[in-house]
Parts: C-alpha cells; sequence; structure tokens
C-alpha cells in the first residue's frame, strides 16, 4: 500500500490536521486536492501550535514533499501570508519543499468581496467568507482565472476583463458597492504571482511517478462528507467535494482508481461551525463542557463551534459515501469527566426508523434516537467506545486520539505497509 486518504468524516475539524501531521511522519508526499484557505488544520508539536490553511501539515516534515493539487482554489494572498507564518516559526516553505498545481483557480478579491457581500443579504449559509463559493463558481462556469495565468500579464489581464463582466453588474447593481478597480486588481494579482512562480508546476505528473515508483503518498481532505456540496446538507455546505472523488478529479486518479487505504477522522462527539440542521445539537450544560473542554473555537474564522453528541447516522453515511476502510477517533480526553454520554444510534423520521443518512435526506426533520452510555473515565476506557463504534460502524478504528500532541495518539494499523 502506497497511497492513503484522509477525509473528515463529520462537519470538518474532525482534527485531520493532527491525524494527518502524524501520519506524514511514515508518507512521502502530503497532498490537499480540494478547498481553499477555508481549511483551519491545527497541529501541535512539542507544545508549539500551528495553524495551516492552504499549506499541506505535511509541511511540518523535512522530508516531505506537499503538493497543492489542481482541485484546490488558491488565494496568492493568503498563500503569502501563511507562508509568512510558517518560515517565521522556522520551517522551511521553498519549491523544493512545495509544489503547487499551476492548474489551481484563483481566489482573487472579487471573490472575498462577492462572499461577504452575500453573506450580509437573508440568504447566509454561515461560510468562511474566504471567497471560496465563488471562485468554484467561476471554475464550473469555466471563466475561472488559473495560477499560470498569473505568470503572464497579457493573459492575466485578459482573463480578468472576462472574469470582471458580470461581476461588475452583480457589484455595482445587485449590491451597489463600488468594484474594487481593475487596474490595481491585475497589478497586484501579477505581482503576487512573480512571488509565487517558482512554486507552480506540473503537480499531476510528479504525483503519477511519485505513486508509480512507490512512494507513499497521502492525500489530505479539507472540511468534511457532511459539507460535501454533493453529500453534504444541502444548501448548508462548501463549494468543492469534500468526499473521497475529489482526489481523482482535483489531484490524479491512482491505476485503476484503487488507494490503499481511506481513513475518516470523525470527532468523539460532533461539531458544527456556521448555519444549518444538525440533529444531535446539544444546549445547556452539556454544550458548555464540550464546547470549553474541547476549545471549540473555529481555527479560521475563531467562530464558536456548535457541539453535539455522537451521531452514527450520519457515520454511517460518511462512511459509505467516502468508502472508509477505517476510521480514527479524536478529542476523546473531552470526553472525560462528563456526566453521561449520549450515542445518537438512529433517526426517526414519520414513522420510520432511519439508522444510516442519505443524500438529500432533510436533517431539520429527523429525531434523533438516543442509548445511554458510560463515559471514559480515563485513558484505558477509551476502549470500550471504540469497540462501540466498531461494532456500530462495521469498520475498524485504527486510530485512538486523546490530545493535540503526537504522543497522544495510538496507532492500531499498519497505513503505508510498502516501507513501514
Ligand atoms: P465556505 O467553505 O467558506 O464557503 O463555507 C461553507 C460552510 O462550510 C460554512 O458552514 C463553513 O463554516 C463551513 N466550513 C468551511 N470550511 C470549514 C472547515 O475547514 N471546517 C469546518 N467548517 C468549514
Amino acid at each position: 500500500m502506497s497511497t492513503l486518504a484522509i477525509i473528515g468524516a463529520q462537519w470538518g475539524d474532525e482534527g485531520k490536521g493532527k491525524i494527518t501531521d502524524f501520519l506524514s511522519a511514515q508518507s512521502d508526499l502530503v497532498v490537499r486536492f480540494q478547498g481553499g484557505p477555508n481549511a483551519g488544520h491545527t497541529l501541535v508539536v512539542e507544545g508549539k501550535k500551528t495553524v495551516l490553511h492552504l499549506v499541506p501539515s505535511g509541511i511540518l516534515h523535512g522530508h516531505v514533499l506537499s503538493v497543492i493539487g489542481h482541485g484546490v482554489v488558491f488565494d496568492p494572498e493568503s498563500f503569502l501570508s501563511e507562508k509568512k507564518v510558517l518560515e517565521e516559526s522556522g520551517v522551511e516553505v521553498s519549491p523544493q519543499r512545495l509544489l503547487i498545481s499551476g492548474h489551481c483557480s484563483v481566489i482573487t478579491p472579487y471573490h472575498r468581496l462577492l462572499d461577504q457581500l452575500r453573506e450580509g443579504t437573508g440568504d447566509k449559509i454561515g461560510t468562511t467568507g474566504l471567497g471560496i463559493g465563488p471562485a468554484y463558481e467561476d471554475k464550473v462556469g469555466r471563466r475561472a482565472i488559473r495560477a499560470w495565468d498569473l505568470l503572464e500579464k497579457k493573459r492575466l489581464s485578459w482573463a480578468l476583463e472576462k472574469h470582471l463582466g458580470e461581476k461588475k453588474v452583480l457589484f455595482e447593481h445587485l449590491y451597489g458597492v463600488d468594484i474594487p478597480p481593475f487596474k490595481e486588481v491585475l497589478e497586484k494579482l501579477w505581482d503576487l504571482g512573480q512571488r509565487i512562480r517558482p512554486f507552480f508546476g506540473d503537480t499531476f505528473g510528479q504525483l503519477h511517478s511519485s505513486i508509480t515508483s512507490g512512494k507513499r503518498v497521502l492525500f489530505e481532505g479539507a472540511q468534511g462528507a457532511l459539507l460535501d456540496v454533493d453529500y453534504g446538507s444541502y444548501p448548508f455546505v462548501t463549494s468543492s467535494n469534500t468526499s473521497l472523488g475529489a482526489i481523482y478529479t482535483g489531484a490524479c486518479g491512482p491505476r485503476g482508481g484503487a488507494l490503499g487505504e481511506v481513513l475518516g477522522v470523525a470527532k468523539a462527539y460532533t461539531t458544527r461551525v456556521g448555519d444549518g440542521p444538525f440533529p444531535t445539537e446539544v444546549q445547556g450544560p452539556a454544550r458548555e463542557f464540550l464546547q470549553q473542554r474541547g476549545e471549540e473555537f473555529g481555527a479560521t474564522t475563531g467562530r464558536q463551534r456548535r457541539c453535539g453528541w455522537p451521531d452514527l447516522p450520519l457515520l454511517r453515511y460518511a462512511a459509505r459515501a467516502c468508502g472508509l476502510t477505517s476510521l480514527a477517533i479524536t478529542k476523546l480526553d473531552v470526553l472525560v469527566g462528563l456526566e453521561e454520554l449520549k450515542i445518537c444510534w438512529a433517526y426517526k423520521l414519520g414513522g420510520e426508523i432511519l439508522t444510516e443518512a442519505y443524500p438529500g435526506l432533510d436533517l431539520s426533520q429527523v429525531s434523533p434516537l438516543y442509548e445511554n452510555f458510560p463515559a471514559p473515565r480515563k485513558e484505558d476506557d477509551f476502549d470500550e467506545y471504540k469497540q462501540r463504534l466498531q461494532r456500530a460502524l462495521g469498520i475498524e478504528v485504527g486510530l485512538l486520539s486523546w490530545g493535540p500532541g503526537r504522543h497522544e495518539t495510538q496507532q492500531f494499523k499498519t497505513y503505508f505497509s510498502s516501507k513501514d
């Protein structure tokens, strides 16, 4: 096995950054394939906290080549500030260590502005406001600016002009806002492109030759299955496919399509940031407990995350939608000290009992059915919960995590057999 995908099995913030960092030690390449700077992957190494948004979590390992595939919406400004923060904390971010696809769609200041203007209306989704949706719309609408375009001024000017036609009308007539001047944005993007030029290349070719030569490649998902634009709780989703298929369209497809392992990451409970239905959401003291102990604040926006009980119908669904072969359960330590843990084993919908969600199920209409489960009292108690999840989901738990540090992790399953 030389390929591994790590996918969020909930609404994002499952602790994928930590698990990716942990397994990066065993990888040669770490690859982002979708999403953009809306991701907030938090890593704590020797007590030092690093939050990554666009840069793959492999960057903290000197031997790893980090790759940003063409399925990512790339914000050059955000990338340069992240690079600066990493370099200030002693992490090398050089073209030898990070390759960015020249075919990424670019997030421009217009996209960010449009995202924020829309969020100011009655149709709020609770986005990160970073321009993700508008940038993906332009890609699918066949008018995106690609990273390569940043490197040739004539092409950039042409692409930007094409891109701006409709936006100008939208900004001025629908939102009554002046559009940032074309020339200024052109010069800014051109300058950013020049600074990032050495990082752009053919990630697709690099990935294919790496996989063919047996290199250990880890695909790092951002957000989670329930935020997937097709599988998720639409319309309260992000604008990319966050599930397994995005690897094939946003990075590369291994021969025959099979990846060695698909590891889903789920929190020991459930959280959600942004609007939208959340069947097992809790209020009152249990919410306070999970929120405080779990430090549930968004890594990108700082917003308080909504908290809830573990939700098996959603986990079963995520497992199926993403073809998960095993699961990592994170933040188990947060449950220690809870008076009682409730596990949602099914939903009631009308007269029906549903043990698994499905695409388009209206989560605002289901009533969760709970069983009470003893909350773990200390580390040794995690095994009982692990067994319970394995039985309920019919899927192996390959990793447990009970704190942010690398040492607070137990691995039960081998993910890269070729060189271990
Ligand atoms: P967008 O991706 O900024 O368009 O936001 C759409 C929805 O996805 C909102 O509910 C966001 O809060 C959510 N979202 C986007 N990225 C993340 C993430 O990395 N973790 C958790 N939620 C996210």
